[in-house]
């Protein structure tokens, strides 16, 4: 025998193989030999439980000397403590593992091991193609991240390839199972059944909007909150928001138009700070200063970074939720301070200059059971609670996350088709001195805005073709018989998409073109005669609270621009391609170029004026 190798008797306490065998110990710990099986890979117990793989392996039959044969006298108390520690760890694997585990070889453990994971992974399968039953989609899912790929990069192509699949189709992400529902039944279906199916944003939202924000509710307290907030929307409310809208246009064109540029450029950013100014001004007046609307306007891109359908599950440092939720924090906090100060304004009985002054004024009037048209009796009730300021935080919160991105989407889209498309951009003109008397600079009423027909026609055209929101994600409360062939299993996610509908040819002839006309052929035209296709704001409950509001600011602002600028689009190849990020743009940014448009004679006949 070597020197300085202590060999082991079998089965003795300090052997730290798995199940044990002979050991023979050296400084650098124990070394297994003379196992019953030659070349039997010895394992070494680190922590109870766990085995690490020793390189060594036993010699045929017969002891292995220890590698450490050079070892002293000196290195004897080491090897005591060591085998002193391997004993207490020993009797404590002893104690917690079973005894009918002590004969499994390694190998065995591994084959376990192995075994358990292509059965998950066959059972993953299999619970896939049962989900999906008899719809279209993919026949395998890409085991454990399913087509994760895809959502990271999402494009129009690949959404059309499922939606044009079959009006319901199948796919998976992260074992998480998907219904697309593609046709106008379905997706209304989906939206229309409360008890089915409800609203489930992408995972991250919840710690961005705070879990206790009114978007997450459902059933009666969603729809009783709901009644509350619809008084912010009535045409008296959205009289007193035109003004502000209208100064806050007019800034941003004079800073477009200050110093023309010689080459287009994209335009999607300046367009969402024209949104987002525009939102923070409505919402919440003059209670948020220059500074505090530039903070929340620069960080506010954050919010939308970390809206991704997948994404880093902790919201640690550094992390795009991490840095959504700071961006939150911040904007909270004037949200809140502008709740705190209406409510003394309101309380003194001032004029209300601002969403957030017109809810705060509903609540007092519905309290004090004063008149107030706008008032029913439903929104009495829910009105007279006391909202505090967080609550209307996070209200003016929800509609700020709700509005941005689809309104910065809508609006890049609408100046882009109508630079495509100069005829109508002329019409719009036509309209607009028509209603204004060629007076440029002369305010909006609302019922300057209700006449422009024509306008409005152009913006829910331009909508249609380039839908803002595809599709909104929803999860099955229970089992949603959403055909008759096909239940979505409870758990799923159920995701209404709106392309379809709004380019159905039967509603919609020629539905790849911009033609406002089609809005303006009356009742017997085929868009007037589908209006469920129009599904651009949803449909059923959770449908969209701000549509009217939306609507008025897009025909406004482009009323306003039509007659104080000249437009140019410089047309590319990625123009058409549209870029998925939360909502669609074209993947070129919008490459826009404005100019002052000069005041036409006061006297000359609109189609004059909108030729010059
Ligand atoms: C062009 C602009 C807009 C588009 C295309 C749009 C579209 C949508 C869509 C598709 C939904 C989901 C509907 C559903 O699940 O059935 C929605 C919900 C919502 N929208 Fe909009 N939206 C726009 C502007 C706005 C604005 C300006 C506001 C607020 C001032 C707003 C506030 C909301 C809120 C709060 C919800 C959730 C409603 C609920 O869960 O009850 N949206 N929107």
């Amino acid at each position: 025998m070597a020197p300085n190798t202590r060999p082991l008797p079998r089965d003795n306490p300090l052997c730290t193989c798995f199940p044990r065998c002979f050991g023979t110990l050296g400084p650098g710990g124990l070394i297994c030999a003379s196992c019953n099986w030659p070349s039997r890979p010895v394992y070494r117990l680190v922590l109870p439980g766990l085995s690490v793989r020793n390189k060594k392996h036993i010699g045929a039959g017969g002891m292995l000397p220890c590698p450490y044969t050079m070892a002293t006298d000196a290195t004897q108390q080491v090897w005591d403590s060591v085998a002193a520690l391997n004993s207490t760890i020993t009797d404590h694997v002893a104690s917690v593992v079973p005894k009918s585990l002590h004969d499994i070889s390694g190998m065995q453990v591994v084959f376990t091991v192995l075994a358990l994971a292509v059965s998950l992974l066959a059972m993953e399968q299999v619970v896939y193609r049962v989900k999906k039953g008899g719809l279209p989609g993919p026949a395998w899912t890409i085991p454990l991240i399913g087509k994760f790929a895809d959502s990271l990069h999402p494009s129009l192509e690949k959404y059309q390839e499922a939606w044009n699949s079959g009006s319901l189709s199948a796919t998976s992400v992260f074992n998480i199972f998907i219904v697309i529902a593609s046709s106008t039944e379905y997706t209304r279906k989906i939206l229309n059944s409360p008890m089915h199916a409800e609203p489930c944003l992408v995972a991250s939202a919840k710690k961005v909007l705070c879990h206790d924000n009114w978007v997450f509710l459902n059933g009666k307290a969603h729809v009783d909150y709901r009644k509350g907030l619809n008084t912010l929307f009535t045409s008296r409310a959205l009289g007193i928001y035109l003004p502000i809208q209208e100064a806050i246009y007019k800034k941003h064109f004079q800073l477009w138009t200050a110093s023309p540029k010689s080459e287009a450029e994209p335009f999607m950013l300046p367009l969402r700070h024209l949104n987002l100014e525009t939102s923070l001004r409505v919402f919440c007046g003059n209670y948020i200063s220059e500074q505090g609307a530039k903070q929340i306007s620069d960080e506010y891109w954050l919010i939308t970074m970390a809206l991704e359908l997948v994404n880093f599950p902790f919201a640690l440092p550094g992390t795009k939720v991490y840095r959504a939720i700071q961006a939150r924090k911040n904007a909270m906090k004037w949200f809140e301070h502008t709740a705190a100060e209406s409510k003394k304004r309101m309380a003194l009985g001032e004029e209300v200059t601002c969403l957030t002054d017109a809810w705060i004024r509903a609540m007092i009037d519905a309290r004090e059971d004063r008149n107030n048209e706008d008032l029913g009796a439903e929104q009495r009730r829910v009105l007279v609670r006391d909202f505090s300021n967080r609550e209307i935080g996070m209200v003016l919160l929800s509609f700020l996350f709700a509005s941005q991105d689809a309104m910065s989407s809508g609006l890049t889209y609408l100046f882009q088709h109508l630079a495509d498309h100069p005829e109508i951009l002329r019409k719009v003109r036509e309209e607009q001195y028509a209603i204004r008397n060629n007076d440029v600079e002369a305010p909006v009423t609302m019922d300057t805005v209700e006449k422009m027909t024509y306008t409005r026609a152009v913006v829910k055209e331009s909508l249609r073709l380039k839908p803002p929101v595809l599709m909104v994600p929803y999860l099955a409360r229970q089992a949603f018989p959403i055909s008759k062939d096909y239940t979505a299993p409870k758990g799923s996610m159920v995701i209404p998409s709106f392309w379809n509908s709004l380019h159905d040819p039967a509603a919609y002839p020629s539905p790849d073109e911009f033609l406002p006309e089609r809005w303006l052929e009356g009742p017997d035209s085929p868009a007037a005669k589908n209006p469920k296709n129009y599904l651009v704001f949803g449909n059923g409950p959770h449908n969209c609270i701000g549509k009217e509001y939306a609507m008025q600011h897009l025909v406004t602002v482009i009323g306003a621009a039509s007659v104080l600028m000249n437009w140019e689009h410089k047309r590319t190849d990625l123009s058409e391609k549209v870029m998925i990020i939360a909502t669609i743009y074209p993947t070129d940014g919008a490459c826009l170029k404005f100019s002052r448009r000069p005041a036409p004679p006061m006297d000359a006949p609109a189609a004059v004026a909108a030729a010059m």
